[in-house]
């Protein structure tokens, strides 16, 4: 029994448990009901009284070692599942995962884009950095004409083979590019930034979004043009909103006009925004004028088109009764954060 003893002492002091169930299978084996420890006290009792006393001894000690070590190994084994619980607890809800939100002149932007997809139009782009023939000449601005001065301009280089380059004024050179890349008939809205050197304030920015739109073919007319803006405004502003056109000038269109809105913040009745008029204008067009599609190699006896041009910024100052243009690009989260976080 003694040599047993110390053969179970060794295997104990060994003994190192990874999980729960070796811990219980070593537990069962030396400490259970059947185990070693019970077995060796079943033997024991059959030993003489002389050998009682000094086994006795033994084996009280080897199993005070087994249970002690059968506990030391049960509490580590419980530090470490409390450790690693700490660390992970998957009782805790979930991280919050933030959705950025898009800009309003972005959400806007799309609206328009797909109310012209509807009606067959594409979308184009074009450079922003403009030589004078795409931005002024080809649009039908004679040169040192005042109508030039209507846009302040960012120049880049003055002079050149190609003329000045700016950076463009408005998304109507894009147009230019459209006419001279391809063959009629074109339908499309051109979307973009646009730039003017003019004092930032809360109605003005020396940067700002326009869409464009040219639709060129044979037989096109004033009254297409104004069937297909009264649409759009039903789509973007409701049902109902009113429509006028004003005469208007812009050398690239003749006749030209304005085209003015119910306003949608006061319905009509008058109010701060619309100056008490109950009209805001939100964007300029016409029939293209002959001598542009001549620049542009179309035959104006054959085709005719119109064509129209509306800041980004204007209408969504309507939608969302923004009233200072600043905050379109101060980026300040509290102001962007109010809007749509959809992702598309
Ligand atoms: N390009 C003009 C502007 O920046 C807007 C415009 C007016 C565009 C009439 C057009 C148009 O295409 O036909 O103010």
């Amino acid at each position: 029994m003694q040599q047993k003893i110390t053969q179970y002492t060794s295997e104990i002091t060994n003994f190192q448990s990874k999980n729960a169930e070796e811990l219980e299978s070593f537990r069962i084996r030396f400490l259970g009901t059947k185990g070693i420890i019970k077995d060796l006290f079943e033997a024991f009792k059959t030993v003489s009284a002389e050998e009682k006393r000094v086994l006795g001894k033994v084996l009280n000690e080897f199993k005070q070692m087994a249970e002690a070590k059968y506990q030391a190994l049960k509490e580590s084994l419980e530090s470490v599942e409390k450790s690693e619980n700490s660390e992970l607890d998957l009782t805790l809800p979930g991280e919050g995962f933030e959705l950025g939100a898009r800009h309003p002149l972005s959400l806007v932007r799309k609206e328009i884009i797909e109310i012209f997809k509807k009606l067959g139009f594409n979308v184009a782009e074009g450079p922003e950095i403009e030589d004078d023939w795409h931005n002024f000449s080809a649009l039908n601005f004679p040169e040192e004409h005042p109508a030039r001065d209507m846009q302040d301009t960012f120049f880049i280089k003055k002079g050149g083979e190609k003329g000045d380059i700016a950076l463009r004024t408005h998304t109507s050179s894009v147009q230019v590019r459209m006419m001279e890349a391809g063959k009629p008939p074109f339908r499309a809205i051109m979307p973009g930034r646009v730039y003017r050197n003019e004092a930032i304030s809360a109605r003005a920015h020396c940067f700002f979004h326009q869409v464009e739109g040219l639709y060129i073919d044979e037989n096109v007319s004033f009254a297409d043009l104004k069937q297909t803006l009264f649409h759009f405004v039903q789509e973007l502003f409701g049902e109902g909103t009113k429509v006028r056109f004003r005469p208007s000038y812009f050398p690239f269109t003749e006749p030209s006009a304005e085209m003015d809105i119910s306003c949608s913040i006061c319905k009509g009745v008058g109010c701060q925004f619309c100056k008490y008029s109950g009209w805001v204008e939100i964007l300029g067009c016409g029939m293209v004028d002959p001598n542009v599609l001549e620049n542009c190699n179309i035959d104006s006896k054959k085709f005719t088109g119109y064509a129209f041009g509306m800041g980004i910024e204007r209408i969504t100052n309507l939608k969302y009764q923004i009233k200072d243009l600043r905050l379109f690009s101060e980026n300040d989260i509290r102001f962007l954060k109010q809007f749509q976080s959809e992702m598309i």
